[in-house]
């Protein structure tokens, strides 16, 4: 595959919606496709990702009114906040882009007079739940009343969480608004249906052309084999979205335009940049179209989509990667158990690279779900990426750098270990291809393995300590390091910082087309640090803050509280709050901080804490050293710039130089509690 011509291939990721911050289930999704993306360029292959973010629809609507701003300014805002997280996550777009654009709508258009023109669209009046009060159709979601079968109060839509029961929302004891709290009525208006049943043989057929993986397509056979139904791509106003051309007060559904935001957000990036378009949407020509998507989602992308481009006479994808859902130490994520992690919350915590690899490291061609086991992703990311894969280069550096000026031998010793760890390339490849990365990742790791135990074997440290023996330690860290190079080409989909810093350190570049070429009498750079090991406390603090950030986009938000009951705490509260006298043992400056103090506090039985405290300005640390002061024991730790806070000291006064501790006194010992 990698001597033929470069493939064309242009990929996509669903869209997130613009109404929430994106998580770790987002992240699943950017990150597998990111990997595969990665992949296929570092294989010579000319591969684009673009996405966009999904900015139509009710909820976005009314989200914004609830925060007092336009539509447009949400979505804005939620462009910056989604873009500064999937660079966090070092996800390698293209182009991110939004549905609310110019060429969405053109092409929206076109598409949707396509299905008119070919007789594919029905009008007809259907009658809806209507809030008289907000004056706008209530989707299912939006209604909520008791339960017809066990009467539990506050069911929302049509089923519910209590006893299991679905239903109608019609159904529904004493159903109300669950935007105004009135009392739904029901009212008609038209709407325009794609008529998908005529589309069922082209859909039958691409069901079974081997496009689609086998558990999706046999889910979508459950809908082609009940008998398709048509599809209502129309809301009425208030709506924010795109007007249908000619139909005043009719809106085009979000899932109508979001699709064809894949190719809005290409097209973008083509006048940006001069690349071409047509090719990649015309039927019949050498690109390749691809699309990642949640499990969730696959009838929009596996039978609407398909349908639609068709019509229109564009191409179908090449195929449709649909992946499963991520669960957080076994259960779905949850607000409560501080598992429903954004993506900047983790960031705020954690090095991005520790969750690609553990992504890459469960990730496979199914739709099963996948679970992300806090214990275990600790122990995994360190144990694989620190212990196996950085040692080899780490142990090989330092003799490099003392006895050989951090050269290379002139010739490649061990050809055949070096070779066959070329070697092993190709089926990596078609394991990345094929998105078993799970089994890739197994694969780099075994070759970790033996590339370890070759230097224990060959203890280049008992050697360096003989007379005479300098070759053989020169041999045994030039082969360790061109076995670090080759497994760092297999990786640099997966942990691409991790892979520039190699880079640097072996003047060299990774990529799977240059892999043939061993390193020989080469110079390398000084040995940098590439990857830290992952403390569990940071885990820790990253599902503290997660107990607290804002609440799911689906739970109503909560009422704004008065003023003055937010000045005031309940006795609860603050008899959560654990406060200890400690004892400053240690006091130091912290390099690169101009107002924090690093301290050592002993808190007696209670063990020893370290607490990052702001008042430099006021304190010399060894005037500090033997003080008592008052701190809160009981605070999540916290990851700052320059290490983890493990509490709170408390301290009176203004702030900058006049901040007072505690003198030493007779009657107060470290750990004491403070009533
Ligand atoms: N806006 C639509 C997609 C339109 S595509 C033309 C949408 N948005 S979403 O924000 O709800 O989800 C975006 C993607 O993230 C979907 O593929 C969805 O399946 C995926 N995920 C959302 N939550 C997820 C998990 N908990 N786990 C894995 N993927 C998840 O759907
Ligand atoms: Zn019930």
């Amino acid at each position: 595959m990698a001597s033929n011509a470069p493939r064309k291939i242009l990929v996509t990721s669903a869209l997130p919606y613009a109404n929430g911050p994106l998580h770790l289930g987002h992240m699943l999704e950017q990150v597998q496709t990111d990997i595969w993306v990665r992949f296929q360029k570092s294989r010579g292959n000319d591969c684009l990702y673009v996405c966009a973010d999904d900015a139509h629809g009710t909820a976005i609507m009314l989200a914004a009114e609830k925060l007092g701003i336009t539509p447009e300014q949400h979505i804005d805002n939620m462009h910056q906040l989604h873009v500064k997280d999937s660079e966090g996550f070092l996800i390698d777009f293209a182009n991110f882009y939004t549905t609310h654009s110019e060429e969405n709508r053109r092409w929206s258009e076109r598409i949707y007079q396509n299905l008119k023109d070919n007789n594919h669209i029905a009008t007809r009046e259907i009658t809806q739940a209507f809030d008289p009060e907000k004056q706008l159709f209530l989707a299912d979601r939006f209604i909520k009343g008791s339960c017809p079968r066990c009467k539990a109060e506050d069911q929302y839509g049509d089923n519910c969480e209590n006893c299991g029961a679905t239903y109608s929302p019609s159904d529904l004891i004493n159903p109300v608004s669950a935007i105004s709290g009135a009392t739904p009525v029901d009212k008609a208006s038209t709407h325009f249906f794609f008529k998908l049943p005529e589309y069922e043989s082209m859909l039958k057929a691409w069901l079974d052309s081997g496009t689609l993986q086998p558990q999706v397509a046999n889910k979508l056979r459950e809908w082609t084999d009940a008998g398709l139904q048509e599809w209502d791509i129309s809301r009425d106003a208030p709506y924010f979205g795109f007007e249908i051309p000619g139909e005043p007060g009719k809106y085009f559904y979000v899932w109508l335009d979001a699709p064809i935001g894949y190719i809005a957000s290409f097209e973008n990036y083509c006048r940006r940049t001069g690349h071409p378009f047509d090719e990649y949407w015309q039927p019949g020509t050498d690109t390749e179209l691809y699309h990642f998507i949640g499990k969730d989602i696959i009838n929009f992308h596996g039978l609407f989509w398909p349908a639609m481009l068709d019509c229109a006479g564009l191409r179908t994808p090449t195929a449709i990667y649909a992946h499963g859902f991520l669960t957080v130490n076994g259960t779905k994520m949850s607000k409560s158990r501080g598992t429903f992690i954004n993506a900047s919350t983790y960031l705020e915590h954690l090095d991005a690279e520790y969750l690609r690899y553990y992504f890459a490291a469960k990730l496979s061609d199914s739709v099963d779900d996948i679970d992300l086991n806090l214990e275990d992703f600790v122990q995994r990311v360190n144990s694989d990426v620190v212990g196996k894969v950085v040692n080899i280069a780490s142990r090989c550096a330092g003799f490099l750098r003392k006895g050989f000026e951090n050269r290379l031998t002139a010739t490649c010793m061990e050809q055949e270990l070096v070779e066959d760890f070329i070697a092993a390339g190709d089926s990596i490849a078609v394991l990345y291809e094929q998105r078993e990365f799970n089994t890739a990742v197994r694969e780099v790791m075994a070759l970790a393995d033996r590339a370890n135990q070759y230097i224990d074997n060959r203890k280049p440290w008992v050697l360096a300590k003989e007379a005479g023996r300098e070759p053989e330690v020169h041999e045994v860290c030039s082969v360790g390091i061109n076995l670090f190079r080759v497994l760092m080409t297999y990786l640099k989909p997966v942990l691409p910082a991790m892979a520039e810093k190699s880079e640097s350190f072996l003047n060299t570049s990774l990529d799977w087309t240059s892999l043939d070429a061993p390193l020989v009498d080469h110079e390398l750079s000084a040995f940098k640090p590439l990857i830290q090991r992952i403390d569990l406390k940071n885990v820790e603090a990253m599902v503290e803050s997660s107990k607290t950030a804002e609440p799911a986009k689906t739970a109503p938000a909560p009422k704004a509280a008065p003023a003055l009951e937010s000045e005031t705490i309940q006795f609860d509260d603050f008899a959560k709050i654990d406060l200890r006298i400690a004892e400053i043992t240690a006091a130091d400056h912290v390099e690169g901080a101009d107002k924090l103090l690093k301290l050592t506090l002993d808190l007696g039985d209670l063990g020893s804490k370290q607490v990052f405290a702001g008042i430099k300005a006021a304190y010399q640390p060894e005037d500090l050293v033997g003080k008592l002061t008052v701190m809160v024991a009981n605070l999540a730790p916290r990851k700052m710039r320059f290490g983890v806070s493990e509490g709170m000291v408390l301290a009176a006064g203004p702030g900058g130089e006049d901040i007072y501790l505690l003198e030493p006194h007779a009657g107060a010992r470290p750990g004491m509690p403070v009533k």
